[in-house]
C-alpha cells in the first residue's frame, strides 16, 4: 500500500487554490486546508472528502505570523506544500498611489506569509531529505504593471525566491517549484484593472499545475501566449516594455 500523502494548500477557499484542493483529493490524502472564510472552507472541505481525501482545516490570518508559524510547527513532514494565498490592490480609477494600509497587508500576505511557510516546512523536509514546495507567484512577476505595482513587485520578490530555494535544497531532495499563472477566474481577477486575455478556469488551472508539479518543473507558466508576451517584457529593454505595457492598456 502506498503511504500516506500530506498535502497542505493555503487559500483553499479561492478560486485556485480550490480547484487545486480538489485536483488533489483523493483516498489516501490527507489534506491540510487553509483559509479565512468559514463557509467556503467548509464547503471546499466537504468536496474534498466526497472524493476520499482526509480533510483537515485551518482557519486562520496568514499576516498573524506567531500563529501562522505555531500551526506550521505542528504538521511535521509534509509531501507538498502550495503557498497559494494571496491579495491584490491597484492603482484605481483616480491613478493614485496605493493605500499605505493596504500596501502592507499584501506585503505581509504575498511575501512576508509565503516567506514564512517556506521556511517552517522546509526544516522537516531537510530532516527527510524530500518533500516539496510550489509558491503561486504570477506572470505579472515578470514585468511591474504601471497599474498593480504592489502586486507585481510581491509576485516577482516570490519568483526570485522561489528561484533561490529550488537551487539551494534541489541537491537535498527538495523539489521547489515557481507557478506563474495568467488570468485565471477569480474574485481577485476580477478585480484587477486592464484588459484580461485568455483567460482560464480554476479548473483548467489546476490541472496545468498540478500536472507541472508532477514533473517537477521549475516554473509553471500559462496560458502559452500570455506566458510568452510576457516573458519578453523581461527581455527586452525596459524602455520598450514601458511602451507596450502603455499601449497594451495596463498605464492606469
Ligand atoms: N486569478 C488570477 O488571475 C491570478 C493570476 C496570477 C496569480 N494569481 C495568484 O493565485 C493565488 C490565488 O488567487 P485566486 O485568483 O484564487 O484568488 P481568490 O479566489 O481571491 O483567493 C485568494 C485566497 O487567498 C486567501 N487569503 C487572502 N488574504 C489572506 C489572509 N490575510 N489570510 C489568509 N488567507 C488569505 C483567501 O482566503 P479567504 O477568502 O478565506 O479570506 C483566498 O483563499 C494568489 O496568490 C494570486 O496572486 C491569480
Amino acid at each position: 500500500m502506498n503511504p500516506l500523502q500530506k498535502i497542505l494548500i493555503t487559500g483553499a477557499t479561492g478560486a485556485i487554490g480550490g480547484a487545486l484542493a480538489e485536483a488533489y483529493a483523493a483516498p489516501g490524502v490527507e489534506l491540510y486546508l487553509h483559509g479565512r472564510n468559514e463557509a467556503a472552507l467548509g464547503s471546499v472541505a466537504e468536496r474534498c472528502a466526497a472524493l476520499g481525501a482526509d480533510v483537515i482545516c485551518e482557519r486562520l490570518d496568514i499576516r498573524d505570523t506567531p500563529v501562522l508559524h505555531a500551526w506550521l510547527s505542528t504538521l511535521g513532514p509534509l509531501d507538498l506544500v502550495i503557498i497559494n494565498a494571496g491579495m491584490n490592490s491597484n492603482i484605481g480609477p483616480a491613478s493614485e498611489p496605493e493605500p499605505w494600509s493596504e500596501v502592507e497587508a499584501l506585503l505581509d500576505v504575498n511575501l512576508k506569509a509565503a516567506l514564512l511557510i517556506a521556511q517552517t516546512v522546509l526544516l522537516p523536509m531537510r530532516e527527510r531529505g524530500k518533500g516539496q514546495i510550489a509558491l503561486v507567484s504570477s506572470l505579472a512577476g515578470y514585468f511591474g504593471l504601471p497599474v498593480t505595482p504592489a502586486y507585481c513587485a510581491s509576485k516577482a520578490g516570490l519568483k526570485a525566491y522561489g528561484e533561490a530555494l529550488r537551487g539551494w535544497l534541489g541537491p537535498e531532495g527538495i523539489r521547489v517549484n515557481v507557478i506563474m499563472p495568467g488570468y485565471v477566474k477569480s474574485p481577485m481577477c476580477d478585480g484587477m484593472p486592464g484588459p484580461k486575455p485568455f483567460m482560464w478556469s480554476p479548473e483548467r488551472a489546476a490541472r496545468t499545475i498540478k500536472r507541472g508539479l508532477a514533473r517537477d518543473k521549475a516554473r509553471i507558466s500559462f496560458p502559452f501566449p500570455l506566458n510568452w508576451g510576457t516573458w519578453w517584457l523581461a527581455v527586452l529593454p525596459a524602455a520598450v516594455s514601458v511602451r507596450i505595457v502603455r499601449w497594451l492598456g495596463y498605464g492606469g
